[in-house]
């Protein structure tokens, strides 16, 4: 092998182990459990590998010994008709050994899915908190419940939960069938239109996670991501009394153009931003959008620059996004978004 090729198959390989490791770790992985639920998912998906990790070393170990027999049993005489192999005898008692390892493997990964599915089911669900998520194309709608109606918090791309507390997600679709996946915190659950499904996580561990849409909806599919933070019960009180305040008014001239501009232009007709006129309901909800991680349902990072570039042109960051196209001279693009970056 020349020198340069095996370079090549090193780095190849370095790479496929360094892809092979992320994926067990991180924001969005399913080993790196975080919620009850993952964790549940993570050891049946630990058992069935050790089982069928196991059988595979075995069907690979009998598939090379019986090849290298076979060299022998060519070379060798042939029987006459009638004739009992000598090697028969022993064959019948290593399939019957295989039988019984069949078997035995088969009912330790039944009754490892029937407990771990029995586990899930019967998760402590009493004083859940109530979420309702919404999919669309291609975006997230998230509601959480309130004792009054005044107790609702409506926001977007994003879902704060308290640590240690089940929430009780209540999922369903506008548009086409999408599928709900946050791997750290448990499976996936699809969101159907005209159908509510129901998903139950509770988290154990503070941190930021990621969700993804899971089932192909459409040209974003890939753009449809869901910022998960799990923050001590304390933090979640913080954040829902800050989500529950009106949006701030604008406090600068720059700022109170922009307020102008949104609420007299098309952008008050799709998005709500509570505590002004704006009560569109078919984009999302904006009286918080700054204080958000990112924007687009994880298009992109969020940043006073970010923003401005999807303001300018939503279609090149996410091709095929409802959100119209409005025309601004760089003056009001700039006070459009300084209105929008100082809703935190
Ligand atoms: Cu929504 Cu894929």
């Amino acid at each position: 092998m020349s020198a340069p090729r095996a370079t090549w198959r090193r780095a190849y390989g370095a790479i496929a182990l360094a892809l092979l490791v992320a994926g067990c770790s991180g924001r969005q992985a399913a080993l790196n459990p975080a919620a009850d639920q993952a964790a549940l998912i993570n050891d049946l998906w630990t058992l069935m590998l050790w089982v069928c990790g196991f059988m595979y070393v075995l069907v690979l170990a009998f598939l090379g010994n019986a090849l290298w027999r076979a060299r022998r049993v060519l070379t060798a005489e042939p029987l006459s008709h009638g004739a009992e192999s000598p090697a028969e005898a022993p064959l019948r008692r290593v399939l019957t050994g295989w039988f019984g390892l069949i078997l035995g493997g088969l009912i330790v990964l039944s009754l490892g899915s029937f407990l771990i599915d029995r586990s899930l089911a019967n998760a402590r669900r009493d004083a859940a908190l109530k979420i309702k998520i919404t999919a669309a194309q291609w975006w997230w709608k998230v509601e959480y419940e309130g004792a009054t109606p005044d107790q609702r918090i409506a926001t977007a791309n994003e879902l704060r939960l308290p640590v240690g507390r089940p929430a009780m997600l209540e999922l369903q679709a506008e548009d086409v069938i999408h599928s709900f996946w946050i791997p750290n915190l448990g499976g996936k659950q699809d969101l159907i239109p005209g159908r509510i499904n129901s998903l139950l996580l509770t988290p154990r561990r503070v941190g930021e996670y990621r969700g993804q849409c899971a089932e192909f909806c459409g040209l974003q599919h890939a753009k449809m991501a869901l910022d998960a933070t799990v923050v001590s019960g304390q933090d979640f009180s913080a954040w829902r009394a800050q989500q529950l305040a009106p949006a701030p008014a604008p406090s600068t001239p720059e700022q109170v153009r922009g307020h102008e501009i949104f609420m007299s232009g098309p952008c008050a007709t799709c998005h709500q931003i509570v505590g002004t006129p704006a009560a569109g309901q078919t984009g999302p909800d904006l009286t918080h959008v700054a204080s958000r991680r990112s924007i687009a349902a994880g298009a992109r990072p969020y940043s006073f620059d970010a923003l401005r570039d999807w303001l300018r042109d939503p279609h090149t960051i996410k091709p095929g996004n409802h959100m119209p196209q409005v025309q601004l001279s760089d003056a009001d693009l700039n006070a459009l978004t300084s209105y929008l970056d100082s809703l935190k």
